[in-house]
């Protein structure tokens, strides 16, 4: 069979079967992604965060206020469009959307610090590549109203629970504090003011980032910056001792946590609202695009966004499938998908008539039941409860009904048992459950 359309490049479909993209990227099956999911709702439920679901589509200001005007995200990447005069975009991330909808919502009168958690597609224009998408899926967490540093370890140690229930080890967490954005001011005009000099010796890209974002400059990957970076100013000389403070409390923490962590005065991070503390988290498998999760500090984003009041905050987002090719290079278990624990097969009209009434009775008692819909010969629907893997197969003809009893198979032993129709939900659940 086929079809002249295609999903749309940076794009994939998630089926009930792994398989290998175009770009030769292993597409996880539908219950790799129930399982990953199932265990960040795990780990969230134990780590007493809430569930927030917000719109994909956002107003296109929240996104250029809240990520920054001069970040790559909202000059290059934001599907974005125009429809009755309003400004729509596809959300690039759900951070500025978690704020908006908890100033909009008052989630403060909930009272106390308002934990939430999300998981859910984004939308970012990038150039395709192995790890990474045009629309890919995110968890994260938001933590609302909470200032102190213990918020900020809290934060990464719930990223660090994820990682470790899924199995994921050689991580490297890296880490810096950005302090506050009047000191983090005086730190970019000392960096344009060592960098000017030598804007003839940057790339393209680090020359427009000189004008408009100078500190991501302090990530780049081109090894003749990163050597004239060597000599320049650093921004933690810059930092308050009231940051210096925080950071200090928040790597204590980390420190009592358990969590290794590399402190890393580069780190930058891409988008604007970033204070005080940030951090990065890192694995071997994902080649050039390292990062399967970051993070940080954002407590001047609720003003930004129109509140009168300031709302500090902080939080993560971690790429899901980033996190799969992590878990693939660390061959980390996952489950199969699912398999029936029963398949009948009928042979003739009422036998099939039969089927269609006690396969409902089974699953009404909590089996994994399938059939055969096409009415196909006795042979097919063996070779079907073979291929999808049943733990039990039963076949219905004359002889059974007139019976009573329907022979019941243990597909991987062959050994057979006449059970009376009348037992068959009591026994099947309990051979089931037995065999699980
Ligand atoms: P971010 O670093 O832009 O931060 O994205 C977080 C993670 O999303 C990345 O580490 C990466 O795993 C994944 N990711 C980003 N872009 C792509 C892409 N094009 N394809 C595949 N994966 C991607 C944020 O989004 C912030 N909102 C994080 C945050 C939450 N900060 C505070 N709270």
């Amino acid at each position: 069979m086929s079809t002249s359309f295609q999903n749309i490049k940076g794009t994939f479909d998630i089926l009930p079967d792994a398989y290998t993209d175009d770009g030769g990227t292993r597409v996880a099956a539908s219950a790799e992604w129930r399982h990953v999911e199932a265990t960040v709702r795990d780990v969230m439920r134990r780590h007493n965060f809430e569930e927030i679901r917000t719109p994909v589509l956002e107003p296109t200001e929240l996104v250029a206020r809240g990520v920054g005007e001069s970040t790559d995200i909202v000059q290059k990447e934001m599907f974005a469009f125009e429809r009755s005069d309003t400004q729509y975009v596809l959300r690039p991330e759900i951070t500025a959307p978690v704020v908006r909808s908890f100033l909009q919502h008052h989630l403060d009168q909930r009272g106390g610090v308002q934990k939430l958690f999300y998981i859910g597609p984004c939308f970012r224009a990038e150039q395709p590549q192995k790890g990474r998408y045009r629309q890919f899926h995110q968890f994260g967490i938001e933590v609302l109203g909470a200032d102190q540093p213990r918020a900020d370890a809290e934060t990464i140690a719930v990223l660090m629970a994820v990682c470790e229930a899924l199995g994921l080890s050689d991580l490297r967490l890296r880490l810096n504090t950005l302090g506050t954005p009047e000191r983090r001011e005086e730190y970019v005009a000392a960096l344009q003011d060592y960098l000017a000099p030598h804007a003839d010796e940057l790339s393209e890209t680090s020359r427009r980032r000189l004008e408009q974002n100078p500190l991501r400059i302090l990530d780049t990957k081109v090894e003749h910056e990163q050597a004239l970076l060597r000599d320049a100013p650093t921004l933690i000389d810059f930092v308050s001792d009231e940051s210096l403070a925080h950071y200090d409390e928040v790597k204590g923490l980390l420190g009592d946590l358990g969590v290794e962590y590399d402190e890393d005065p580069h780190l930058v991070r891409g988008l604007d609202y970033y204070t005080e503390t940030t951090f990065e988290l890192e694995h071997p498998g994902l080649g050039a695009q390292s990062a399967l999760a970051g993070g940080g500090r954002y407590d001047r984003l609720a003003e930004v966004l129109g509140s009168d009041d300031p709302v500090p905050a902080v939080g993560f987002a971690a790429g899901m499938e980033r996190l799969f090719l992590a878990l693939d290079a660390a061959e980390a278990d996952r489950p199969g998908a699912a398999t029936p624990d029963v398949f009948i097969a009928a042979l003739g009209d009422e036998a099939e008539a039969w089927c269609f009434r006690t396969a409902q009775e089974l699953r009404a008692g909590g089996l994994h039941v399938a059939h055969d819909l096409m009415g196909r010969s006795l042979k097919a629907q063996m070779k079907e409860a073979n291929r999808q893997n049943a733990s039990y197969a039963m076949i219905i003809g004359g002889n059974e009904l007139e019976a009573g009893a329907a022979t019941v198979k243990e597909m991987e032993s062959g050994e057979q048992e006449d059970v009376p129709f009348d037992d068959l939900v009591e026994y099947l659940k309990e051979h089931v459950a037995a065999k699980r």
